[in-house]
């Protein structure tokens, strides 16, 4: 029996997290032996609990064998102390179940090209991969914090955080990044900024020293201000990405506006051994939360990712991708990708027709 933490979080969260709910259902009434258990995480746990990653949380994902999240956060919560905020619960669970790997895809489906706000023949076809570390990096360095320093005798507030990455991350990653490009087009672009930062100039290193062992898979080299130019001047140069942490964070952001519509991106977050954690790339959309017209698809292709990458099932995870291809393909589309000639629907009702196309 595979056990399914399901933490449906804040804004649009609950909403979109139905609608993959009846994707496992139908599933589960086919056989699959599959087991879901919802939990807090973010703004609802911090409400509920005081904290925003509390420890029954913790525990059930723990024993897990994955988890899906549907997104957290909002206005809500952001006057609140940092380590009460939502994110924090968010890069508390990654951080607690090593989850240093996150796979974020950008693919343009050819019924959306001409919905991206770059050309259509730029994007058209368009499908990159990138690699982001996520467990390390300035996010999680030490030290860090807000303390007064002393400033040409003055005492002044300083602001500080620390970029650090040792070999054996940047190693492991560089293999997620090496082994999905064997999988693809064989093409590595490692994005650093090893013209002015030592962290970098050890991933670059480290990268090329991983790269022998993958004769087949060309590596290329991007520092990231160009990486960021040439991701929207030509992005079908890319094929697999892989960043650190700061850096993916940015880039995946601006690779995802590439397609037209955040609404349609999933990620994963793998451990060592391809436990994960398959959320979508949007956030919790609080403008729209509870009015019904959040697109599910992302939540949806999330548990696409969770069969093909934890539960090593590539038919389920193709036959969920092919169900959201059909329904785009009957021009069904919620807001954020509708276009004139096409029918609108609301979330509830995306849902029930990719159940239907499930067939
Ligand atoms: C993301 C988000 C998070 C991050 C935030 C919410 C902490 O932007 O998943 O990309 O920066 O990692
Ligand atoms: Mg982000």
């Amino acid at each position: 029996m595979k056990k399914i933490v399901l933490l449906a979080g804040d804004g649009i969260g609950p909403e979109i997290m139905a609608e993959a709910g009846k994707v496992l259902e139908v599933l589960r009434q086919e056989g699959a032996a599959i087991e879901t258990e919802p939990a807090l995480l973010g703004g609802i746990a911090v409400d509920q609990t005081g904290q925003p990653y509390p420890e029954p949380t913790r525990r059930l994902a723990q024993a897990a064998d994955a988890v899906l999240l549907a997104a957290v956060g909002g206005p809500k919560w952001d006057v609140l102390p940092r380590e009460k905020r939502p994110e924090r619960g968010l890069l508390g669970i990654r951080k607690d179940l090593g989850l240093f790997a996150n796979l974020r895809p950008a693919v343009v489906y050819p019924q959306l090209a001409s919905s991206s706000t770059l050309k259509t023949e730029l994007v058209a076809g368009l499908d990159l991969l990138i690699v982001r570390e996520l467990t390390g990096d300035v996010y999680f360095g030490e030290p860090r914090g807000i303390t007064e320093r002393d400033i040409n005798g003055k005492k002044e507030r300083v602001g500080v955080n620390t970029m650090i990455y040792s070999e054996s991350e940047i190693r492991r990653i560089a293999k997620v990044a090496f082994t999905a490009a064997q999988k693809r087009n064989r093409q590595v672009c490692s994005v650093d900024k090893m013209n002015v930062l030592e962290t970098t100039q050890l991933w670059r290193d480290v990268m090329i020293e991983e790269s022998r062992a993958y004769p087949d898979v060309s590596l290329t080299h991007m520092l990231v201000d160009n990486a960021a130019m040439q991701l929207v001047r030509n992005p079908k140069q890319f094929d697999v990405i892989v960043t650190g942490n700061m850096f993916g964070d940015i880039l995946s952001d601006e690779a995802s506006m590439l397609t037209g519509s955040i609404g349609m991106l999933p990620s994963a977050s793998l451990d060592e051994k391809n436990k994960g954690l398959y959320e979508p790339c949007h956030g919790s959309a609080p403008d729209i939360a509870g009015k019904g017209v959040a697109n599910p698809l992302a939540m949806i292709l999330s548990v696409a990712m969770m069969f093909r990458y934890t539960f090593h099932d590539e038919e389920t995870a193709r036959r969920i991708e092919r169900a959201v291809f059909a329904v785009l393909d009957q021009n069904l589309r919620t807001g954020d990708i509708w276009q004139a000639g096409m029918t609108k629907v609301g979330t509830q009702a995306m849902g029930d027709a990719v159940v239907r196309a499930m067939g």
